[in-house]
């Protein structure tokens, strides 16, 4: 196997505030760990899938693996997350597989990301050698404010993006910069990668990427699956 994607499914969901940690919940039937990797098991090349769970769901990882992913617990494996995303990403990396040459960081809380999207990262990471972010423009006008709330300036959206996942990286270069990173305020996987010098391309992310993070997020992706019969 050249790829793995990892999964990162280690949160407690504070902002949804659902009595089960986030990728856990259930979205229309199925819980959005389920819907994650019901469209990365739609790759059509085989690749290595490490979820990463909270200590006391590994068991339901575990299950959840087995039903979307039958007799496949070499490729598909779940392991125990740590307090950040940071460490969950970096637990991950530990358990992929030698031949590995490109791996994907996926938000177990981006359920309804399209399999397109993991093939176009995996491909675009293939053709550049440069980690790859799946991001959106911006369509809000952005302002930089004070503790109170009062306007100190405005950024130019023009020249922003808002990254999604799945994120994509050469293997030897995403471990040497998990290796080397000290502080865990980096935010996504992208900011590790760059800390350490790599370079980072976006390509076009997709709308249904978006990451449920509140209750009103996933009200609308419960929405987004009644818009789209399977
Ligand atoms: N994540 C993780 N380990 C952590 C924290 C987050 O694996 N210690 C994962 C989450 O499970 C999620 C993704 O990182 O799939 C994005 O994080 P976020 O949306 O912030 O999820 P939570 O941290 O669970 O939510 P909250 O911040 O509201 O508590
Ligand atoms: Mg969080």
């Amino acid at each position: 196997l050249g790829t793995a994607v990892i999964v990162v499914a280690a949160g407690s969901g504070t902002r949804l505030g659902a009595a089960l940690p986030k990728a856990f919940v259930d979205l229309a039937g199925q819980t959005l760990l389920e819907r994650s990797l019901r469209s990365i098991m739609l790759l059509p090349s085989p690749v290595q899938v490490v979820v990463v769970a909270p200590a006391d769901f590994v068991v339901d990882a575990q299950a959840i693996a087995n039903t979307v992913a039958p007799g496949l617990e070499e490729i598909v494996s779940v392991v125990v997350g740590g307090a950040t995303r940071h460490d969950s990403v970096a637990a991950g990396l530990a358990q992929v597989l030698p031949s590995v040459d490109v791996v994907l960081v996926h938000d177990a809380a981006r359920a309804l990301t399209p399999t397109t999207l993991f093939a176009d990262v995996e491909m675009a990471v293939r053709a550049t050698g440069a980690g790859i972010v799946p991001a959106l423009p911006v369509v809000d006008s952005l302002k930089q404010v004070d503790v109170t709330g009062g306007v100190l300036g405005i950024a130019d959206r023009a020249q922003l993006r808002a990254a999604q996942t799945p994120q994509g990286f050469p293997r030897s270069e995403l471990d040497a910069a998990y290796a080397a990173a000290s502080a865990s305020d980096f935010t996504d996987d992208a900011a590790v990668f760059a800390a350490q010098g790599g370079a980072v391309t976006t390509i076009p992310g997709d709308d249904v990427a978006f990451k449920i993070t509140t209750a009103w997020d996933l009200n609308r992706a419960h929405h987004v699956l009644g818009g789209i019969p399977d």
